[in-house]
């Protein structure tokens, strides 16, 4: 039985905070304990690259981000913990990745779209101060994912587009390549909450409202004494709705203790009295959890030992599966290269269309054909031509995001990845 992959990375930029702890640290490391599990943890300082610009940070944030994750109990014995820049393979199958991808498609990133709006409500050029790394970032996160075959990718929901986007670049590749990639899905961990900062609003950098996981424990004690409440006096029952304390509280507290916190709220508890009782609470889950840290970050060397094996675990997959890969595109030694009297398939991607026609039944149909002329989607009847333009419209425009919401006006469908991969290639740029 082969056990089901789990990979995620995050990104180098900053201090982990308890935002991160809470969304993302502390669900991996307890999901890297189950059994059924092969897990692939990763730093993604590629990625820091696209937003940071600053190699110090970059450097001291990979360092602070994989102490954070080995003190909060990542054992490098039983994943497969590495740094992404350490895989070569990857910058070489984002390449591969690139060539079929649509251009189209990645003008619809969520990051990449926003720079371009806010641009243009500047007035300025639309492409102002984008990077084609910035462009580029989706690719870069699918080969993350597709080289180790993921099956599930656990994000927070910003990411979502970016895992949809991965799965579409596969379903490509496999089309044009053969079977080479898993499709991964993204898991939403729905039951973990967001996080408000010091603010109230959530706790994220761009806002500077942030606790820093591993604050000293006098400066965590000040900063939650600086957390926001409101002007209630002491004896005045509180309310827990909407109480970024309180939210910080249950965050780290069990069922009972959360109860306990709330009938203290409603019989006016002195909000310094709260604020020390958070305090307590964080600290006592922290505590043990930032020594090991403290002693890490005094040894760097030892990290960037657990890294380089981490590496050597994860270039045992990623280097024969770039051989394969490479073989497949036709990147092959020249002793096996096919006799020139052998049709060679040109490595262009397939151009699928679509046909809008009318039936004997004097109704209005659309078509989707792949390159070949083999049919992959075909709609219900419609009485009128504009209406079987308007669905075929939006397929081109959206690509395999509508195929769900059409669904009442599709007939039939053939093997979903190409008709993924078929759709993808349509999806028009924003105007
Ligand atoms: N883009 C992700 C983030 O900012 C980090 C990331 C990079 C990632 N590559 C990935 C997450 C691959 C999951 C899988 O949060």
């Amino acid at each position: 039985m082969s056990l089901r992959r789990v990979l995620t990375g995050i990104t180098t930029s900053g201090t982990p905070h308890l935002g991160n702890y809470v969304g993302a640290i502390r669900p991996t490391v307890r999901a890297s304990r189950q059994p059924d599990t092969s897990n692939f943890y990763f730093l993604a300082d590629y990625h820091a690259l696209i937003k940071v610009g600053e190699p110090a940070r970059v450097q001291r944030s990979t360092l602070e981000i994989a102490a954070t994750w080995l003190a909060c109990g990542l054992d490098p014995d039983k994943v497969t913990f590495y740094r992404q820049s350490d895989i070569p393979e990857i910058p070489e199958l984002t390449w591969l990745l690139t060539c079929v991808t649509g251009k189209g498609l990645l003008n619809r990133a969520h990051a990449y779209k926003a720079s371009v709006d806010k641009n243009n409500a500047a007035g300025e050029d639309p492409d102002a101060g984008v990077t084609a790394g910035l462009f580029m970032y989706p690719v870069l996160m699918a080969a993350d994912i597709l080289m180790f075959n993921a099956h599930q990718v656990p994000v927070g929901r910003d990411q979502i587009q970016h895992i949809e986007m991965a799965r579409d670049i596969a379903a490509s590749f496999n089309h044009l390549y053969g079977e080479h990639f898993t499709l991964p899905e993204v898991v939403i961990e729905d039951h973990v909450a967001t996080l408000p900062g010091l603010d109230g609003r959530k706790m994220s950098k761009s806002y500077d409202n942030t606790i820093p996981l591993f604050a000293t424990k006098e400066q965590l004690r000040k900063l939650i004494m600086g957390i926001v409440t409101d002007s209630r006096a002491p004896g005045e029952p509180k309310t827990t709705e909407g109480s970024a304390l309180f939210q910080l509280y249950q965050a780290f507290a069990s069922a009972d203790e959360t109860a306990e916190m709330a009938k203290a709220y409603a019989e006016g508890i002195a909000w310094g009295d709260a604020k020390q009782r958070l305090f307590e609470r964080l600290d006592r889950e922290i505590a043990p959890m930032r020594g090991v840290y403290e002693d890490m970050m005094r040894d760097p060397a030892s990290i960037e030992k657990t890294l380089k094996a981490g590496a050597e675990k994860a270039r045992s997959v990623a280097t024969p599966f770039t051989a394969q890969l490479r073989h497949a595109v036709g990147l092959r030694p020249l002793f096996s290269a096919p006799s020139s009297a052998q049709p060679v398939k040109t490595a262009k991607v397939a151009a699928p269309s679509f046909k809008q026609y009318r039936e004997s039944d004097g109704q209005f149909y659309f078509k989707l054909l792949d390159a070949k002329g083999q049919l992959l989607l075909q709609s219900t009847g419609f009485a009128s031509p504009r209406d079987a333009a308007q669905s075929m419209t939006r397929l081109q425009k959206e690509g395999p995001a509508a195929l769900q919401a059409l669904a009442g006006v599709l007939a039939s469908q053939a093997d979903p990845a190409a008709v993924s991969a078929a759709l993808a290639q349509f999806v028009q740029a924003p105007e």
